[in-house]
């Protein structure tokens, strides 16, 4: 789903942000989980929603898995070029620049993010753990030796495209990126399951808290004392544990929330 910005939240969602910058304040260490929903707002598509035009007839599994990938290296790497491109058009919204402008207002502050499009390091975050690898890393499916980003081929249209060959084995090479099937990267992941466990405030912004292991990261950071603050225009999956809910899209509510921080900052 997308959702575009509106002028201001609504009253009920004031309210929850006041309590959620109440909550900022007070903590040392705080993690941003982030999902689809932060980049929908800059025009990048969901993963499901990146199915269009010559992709339409495909399911995810026929592009993002590494069966997929061995049986059509062509198509499914041209779909992720494709996708860069998408992401190298796009500009990070003010839901961006607010989380980065909260790094002034804690002492510790993580995004960790299921996003691969890299966004938030774009926007200036300085500290951003991504859970399902980027589109800009690039390794061969054999040995995963790592590819040089600037050495990928990258069409100009929306077309299937042939992997280059790793220099060092000679295998495709694949996007760095987590496919169905695969296991999230070990150390991305046991910071991530850390600093939930270890936090005193969770954001969770724009994740349905469908995809695991990553839905689990609030249940954790609630189970460790921490308070979780949800940012989504929806219900979610992630609503149950959330002690504070924040009705509304990602552009609207961030920026709102740091407005928040500030004015307490100055009285
Ligand atoms: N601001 C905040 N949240 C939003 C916005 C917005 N403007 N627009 C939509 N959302 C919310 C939706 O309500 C939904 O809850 O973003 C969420 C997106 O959910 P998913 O598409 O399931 O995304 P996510 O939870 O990140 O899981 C997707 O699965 O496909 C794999 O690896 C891929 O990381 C990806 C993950």
């Amino acid at each position: 789903m997308w959702i575009t910005r509106s002028q201001a939240p609504a009253a009920d969602t004031a309210r929850a942000i006041a309590a959620a910058a109440g909550v900022l304040r007070a903590a040392q260490r705080v993690v941003v989980a982030t999902g689809a929903g932060m980049s929908c707002e800059s025009g990048i598509p969901t993963f499901r929603d990146a199915l269009t035009g010559l992709w339409a007839r495909y399911d995810p599994e026929e592009l993002a898995t590494e069966a997929a990938f061995r049986r059509h290296p062509a198509r499914v790497f041209g779909w992720y070029a494709w996708r860069r491109r998408l992401v190298r058009a796009a500009t990070p919204h003010p839901g961006y620049h607010a989380l980065v402008a909260l790094e002034r207002f804690v002492p510790e502050l993580v995004i960790v993010t299921q996003n691969v499009d890299g966004l938030h390091r774009r926007a200036g975050s300085r500290r951003v753990v991504e859970l399902h690898g980027s589109l800009d890393r690039f390794s061969c499916v054999d040995a995963r030796h790592p590819f040089p980003a600037a050495a990928a081929p990258e069409p100009a249209e929306d077309t299937e495209c042939e992997p280059p060959s790793c220099p060092e084995c000679g295998a495709p090479v694949r996007p760095d990126v987590v496919w169905f099937g695969e296991t999230l990267p070990a150390q991305a992941t046991a910071e991530a399951w850390d600093l939930a466990a270890s936090c005193q405030a969770m954001l969770v912004v724009g994740t349905s808290g469908l995809v695991q292991p990553a839905a689990q990261l609030p249940f954790i950071a609630r189970d460790g004392g921490a308070t979780v603050i949800e940012v989504n225009p929806d219900p979610t999956d992630v609503s149950a544990a959330a002690h504070i809910i924040c009705r509304g899209p990602a552009g609207v509510v961030l920026p709102a929330l740091v407005a928040a921080l500030t004015e307490g900052a100055a009285t």
